[in-house]
């Protein structure tokens, strides 16, 4: 679907403000940004040009979680701010792993939403939802995810590259804790989240840029983004910059992403 066929979307989306969703599918090579979506994306690129690239090593980490839950054994998946698909969508990556995997995608922008019913109708084991991933009793209670998952077996909970847009008010780590209260022992809990740690003061400016869109992102040092896996373990490597997480071989270059990368194991 391109943006000129969004049918019954086209009043709920937002054209005067540029949508992160919709910037991270530019940044990714997709079609479903408009140009005011564009023109911030490519300001942001402006300052930092390796941000598509960021963007993808945060993709590929999102990939390399879901086969390390699908090794550990894990066939359920609840995908938080799950985005515009692309390429190498969860459900495509399970599947090519094990058909039986069933999937819930949730997210909050009308085009991320639109696009995945799109792609996914009729598709037997995968669901998709929008909703606000801070409501999480409206998420844990909507029909798509009550249709997927059993929540008395392990699920994989995917919060990749969306805590960022939860300001401290919202209490991510209560959010994140929230959620990981329900799931049942050996679940996974996935996390990325953009950082400056370790990244030239230039990225501040591109942190700044946000303000303009529709959701600010607010990068966080590393004990802000331990602190989202509460009391949970993490598996190793622990929490690194998402190119050193299980890290491919022949993955693309580049030394630092600026997105942290973990995974915790509920005993
Ligand atoms: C940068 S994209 C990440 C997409 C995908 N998880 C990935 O890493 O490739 C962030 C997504 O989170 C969604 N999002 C942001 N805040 C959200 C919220 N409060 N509830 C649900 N989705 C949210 C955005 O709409 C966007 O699609």
């Amino acid at each position: 679907m391109g943006p000129d066929e969004l049918g019954w979307v086209r009043g709920e989306i937002d054209l005067t403000r540029a949508n992160p969703a919709r910037m991270y599918d530019y940044f990714l090579g997709g079609t479903q940004n408009f140009p005011v979506d564009r023109e911030l994306a490519d300001a942001a690129i402006a300052l930092r040009p390796e941000l598509p690239r960021a963007a993808r090593l945060n993709r590929a980490f999102l990939g390399r979680a879901v086969r390390y839950a699908v090794d550990l054994g894990l066939r359920q998946f609840l995908d938080l701010g799950s985005g515009i698909p692309t390429e190498a969508n969860v459900h495509e990556v399970a599947h090519a792993a094990d058909r039986r995997c069933r999937i819930a995608y949730v997210d909050a922008e009308p085009v991320a939403v639109a696009h995945s019913h799109r792609l996914l109708a009729g598709h037997p084991r995968v669901s998709v939802t929008q909703a606000d991933l801070r409501d999480v009793s409206t998420v844990l209670a909507a029909d798509g995810v009550r249709a997927q998952l059993d929540f008395s077996q392990p699920i994989a909970l995917l919060l990749v590259a969306v805590l960022h847009f939860l300001p401290d008010e919202d209490e991510p780590a209560e959010v994140v804790r929230r959620y990981a209260e329900r799931l049942a022992p050996g679940s996974l809990v996935a996390i990325s989240h953009v950082t400056t740690d370790n990244l030239p003061p230039e990225w501040r400016s591109v942190a700044g840029l946000y303000q303009r869109s529709a959701t600010p992102i607010h990068p966080r040092p590393k004990a802000d983004v331990l602190a989202m896996f509460g009391e949970l373990p993490l598996v190793p490597p622990g929490l690194v910059d998402a190119v050193d997480w299980l890290p491919d071989r022949g993955q693309p270059a580049l030394a630092v992403s600026g997105f942290y990368a973990g995974a915790a194991r509920k005993p």
